[in-house]
């Protein structure tokens, strides 16, 4: 197993990033710990994840440390067709190299060649991630206000309040019709 020494020395071209599988599983699990102290995602929610085919990770050239990772799901909102992000990492020595971005890409990229309406998220209002979801194209659509509460408050945010912030593939107004549940065959 590479160490924590040997994953600062890597070269973010030379990371691999692909479709998450069963066997990533705890490897996500246990780095979402470390990044999430006070919220980790519920194993349940990380393996229907894995299981929709639609999560990444983010790991070393030799595949054998997972460095990142990205779980999304499908689902329906009324009449738009949703992927929705519940988890989103990078191990905190590899962060600001552009991994995240490759990630949030893979999945923006898939949900495109699907004939996705849109990809979703929550974020704490306080997050930094914020500009880096900007700068691919998500909007906020959404202040959720009071989201996070108890174990769900984390320290990455000190509000209690998150944006919803989508990604549309189709014309936004048009998206918001199918959000609200308007027809539009
Ligand atoms: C959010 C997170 C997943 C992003 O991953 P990341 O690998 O750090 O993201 P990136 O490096 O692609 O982008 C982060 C910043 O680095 C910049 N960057 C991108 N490529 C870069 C590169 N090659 N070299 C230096 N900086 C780079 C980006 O422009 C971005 O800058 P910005 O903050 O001004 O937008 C990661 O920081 C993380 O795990 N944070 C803690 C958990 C968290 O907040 N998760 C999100 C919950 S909603």
């Amino acid at each position: 197993m590479e160490s924590i020494r040997e994953r600062k020395q890597l070269q973010v071209e030379d990371i691999i990033i692909r479709l998450a599988e069963e066997k990533d599983f705890s490897d996500i699990v246990a780095l979402d710990r470390e990044i999430f102290p006070g919220s980790p995602i519920n194993p349940t929610t990380a393996l229907q994840c894995i299981f929709m085919q639609r999560s990444y990770v983010a790991v070393t050239p030799t595949g054998n440390v997972v460095i990142g990772y990205i779980l999304a799901n499908m689902g329906e909102i009324k009449e738009a067709k949703v992927v929705e992000i519940s988890a989103f990492g990078v191990a905190e020595k590899l962060q600001n190299q552009g991994i995240g971005s490759c990630l949030l890409e893979r999945v923006i990229n898939d949900s495109f060649s699907w004939s996705d309406d849109a990809v979703m998220l929550h974020t704490n209002v306080e997050n930094k991630s914020i500009s880096l979801y900007h700068s691919v194209g998500f909007r906020v659509v959404k202040l959720v206000e009071d989201y996070y509460e108890g174990e769900h408050l984390w320290l990455n945010g000190a509000s209690k309040d998150a944006y919803i912030m989508m990604k549309p593939f189709i014309p936004f107004e048009y998206l918001q019709l199918k959000l609200e549940g308007a027809k539009t065959k």
